[in-house]
């Protein structure tokens, strides 16, 4: 996966459009970006690195690289280590057409060596690099740039998002197949990106292309058409987040921003949606399942497993899997209803588990960040989290509004529920109160040089248990593990020193409380020190080194309050180390490959 940009209409600003775009994209991928621009010749300039090592490098550019139409990249390598040459855009032998792709091209190889027996010379290892050569073939044998760029999509299998600009030709060209491509329409320009915070700043207007699609942009307009050319008559949709809700606003880090705007992005999240006069929730969806089974990966896995637990205790037989398990040994189907849960709506991982289940007769309900993105295009119902925008690689808001979004899910089966409701009223400002005195950072100086950190918990503390870990690791790059609280004395046990600090998350003062706080004594007994995550209504504080308070709350929102300690234990431990917090190594954000 990685991030793409075309724009047409910028006049002297294309360059500065395409890297600003580019800054916006760098989620996406960021082992290396590169631009080309577009006149009467196209002039290319990429580099490893990140994106500042592309400015740099136009920054020292003898001459300024102009053109009237241009596109960029920014890559997550998937063929070939990041190098200069395998950076995008890539381009034929006359150096006349220059190709930027997200995406995975599946029977490149075959092309490559097909091109490479008729003569052409490849650059770099990728296997973007063959479609360049394929438009260059066509445009040998006299078609014209937008047939010969038709006739060589014809020719691959797998998935892409591609966009193409040609010398002497003030156009981009783009095509679209299980990757992500939105238009922007502004007034006096266009832009075809991966996502629409590269544009937004000039347009609010979108256009979201399906797959099977082609798009064509200049300064004047635009167009979509299908596979066999016909004119697509596409809905226009208005944009409601503003641009600056892309930016730090004076944070440090994207993560931390995003980790402080989780009371409003769970104040977005509840609006209108449960009433407490009548004590109940009411969604625009229809959720009235015998059974159902959630998919999803990482962050959004654990979101999963808080929904099913929710579920259950609401009486509805529910299970969540790893979509990437789930896509190759589905489970039976029967009248189930199959959730994904994607923050970004484009993760390659669930999207093919909720088209396995469509192709199986489930229906499907897709539970997304992300406004118009596939997951909401292709499932049958869409419940919206609203959480805003996330940059920041690690997921934070959006995992808080999740685990709302599906807790309010499961109310909606449940009759009156006027306890939850007042626990999910409360839940912002409770978010807040606990920003505003955690003590995360104490803890994670304290610990910061330990040799592993492990999570435990019970009940619907173990997803949190282990969503902790996740975090931990994926930004401190350190050892870290989570594990359902039970489960310690039937191996992890084994790993427990001195020197590994046992995060324990313990809420209310029922049997899963009394049973963790067991747990506790035996990581305790063998000299581990123990941070207690709790809202005190146990009595786990006695056997712990340290404690992490949040405020008294209904069980189902107290996961949510523990959770925002263990992201802030994770951002200050990564901070203190000095890692690249938001764009943490070898990950991205937006994973659209298998
Ligand atoms: C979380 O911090 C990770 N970046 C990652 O696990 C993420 O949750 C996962 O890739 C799923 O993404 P999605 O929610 O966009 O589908």
């Amino acid at each position: 996966m990685c991030g793409i940009i075309g724009c047409a209409g910028r006049g002297g600003a294309t360059l500065d459009t395409l890297v600003h775009g580019l800054s916006k994209l760098e989620y996406r991928g960021y082992d290396s970006a590169g631009v080309a621009l577009s006149g009467s010749e196209v002039r290319v300039e990429k580099r490893a690195g990140e994106l500042d090592a592309l400015r740099a490098a136009l920054d020292d550019a003898d001459e300024d690289l102009t053109g009237s139409v241009g596109v960029g990249h920014t890559r997550w390598s998937t063929h070939g280590p990041p190098t200069d040459e395998n950076a995008h855009p890539h381009r034929d032998c006359t150096g006349e057409v220059a190709v930027v792709h997200n995406g995975i091209i599946e029977n490149y190889q075959e092309l490559r060596d097909r091109l490479t027996d008729a003569g052409h010379e490849f650059e770099s290892d990728t296997d973007t690099e063959v479609v360049p050569h394929l438009i260059e073939e066509r445009l040998m044998a006299g078609d014209d740039p937008e047939t010969a760029i038709r006739a060589a999509v014809d020719q691959l299998d797998g998935s892409y998002a591609i966009a193409v600009v040609v010398a002497g030709v003030d156009r981009v060209f783009a095509a679209r197949n299980d990757s992500p491509l939105v238009l922007g329409i502004a007034d006096d320009a266009h832009f075809l990106a991966s996502d629409v915070p590269a544009f937004r700043e000039f347009t609010d207007r979108v256009v979201y292309l399906e797959d099977g699609e082609f798009a064509v942009i200049d300064a004047d307009g635009w167009r979509v058409t299908d596979g066999a050319g016909a004119l697509v008559d596409k809905r226009v949709h208005a944009v409601d987040w503003d641009p600056e809700e892309t930016g730090k606003s004076g944070y440090e880090h994207y993560m931390l921003k995003e980790i402080h705007e989780q009371p409003r992005a769970l104040r977005q999240c509840l609006r209108g949606r449960v009433n407490e006069m009548e004590g109940r929730v009411s969604l625009d969806v229809d959720f009235d399942p015998e059974r159902v089974q959630f998919v999803a990966c990482g962050t959004s896995y654990h979101a999963a497993l808080c929904g099913a637990h929710l579920l259950q205790r609401s009486g509805i037989p529910a299970q969540a899997f790893l979509a990437s398990e789930y896509a190759t040994s589905p489970p039976p189907i029967g009248e189930d209803l199959v959730v994904g849960v994607t923050q970004s709506g484009e993760t390659a991982d669930t999207l093919s588990a909720l088209r396995e289940a469509r192709r199986r007769g489930a229906r499907t309900l897709a539970v997304t960040n992300v406004v118009g993105s596939t997951v909401s295009r292709e499932c049958d119902q869409t419940l919206y989290v609203r959480a805003g925008p996330e940059i920041g690689v690690a997921a934070t808001k959006t995992f808080a509004a999740q685990v709302v979004a599906l807790t309010m899910l499961a109310l909606t089966t449940d009759g009156e529920q006027r306890d939850a409701i007042a626990a999910l009223r409360d839940l912002p400002g409770n978010v807040q109160a606990v920003l505003d005195s955690s003590t995360a950072r104490e803890v994670a100086e304290e610990y910061v040089d330990s040799e592993a950190f492990f999570f435990i918990g019970r009940g619907l503390c173990y997803p949190v248990a282990l969503e902790g870990a996740l975090k931990f690791k994926e930004i401190t790059y350190e050892h870290a593990e989570g594990f359902a609280a039970g489960e310690l004395k039937h191996g992890p046990l084994a790993l427990v020193t001195e020197d590994t600090p046992v995060f324990a998350v313990v809420t209310g003062d029922g049997e899963l409380a009394r049973k963790t706080i067991g747990n506790v004594k035996e990581v305790e007994a063998r000299d581990a020190p123990v941070i207690a995550v709790t809202d005190g209504q146990s009595d786990v504080e006695r056997y712990a080194d340290h404690v992490l308070r949040i405020p008294t709350s209904e069980p189902r929102t107290a996961a949510v309050l523990a959770n925002v300690q263990l992201q802030l234990v994770a951002y200050h431990t990564a901070a203190m180390l000095g890692r690249s917090i938001d764009k943490p190594r070898n990950l991205a954000k937006s994973v659209t490959v298998e």
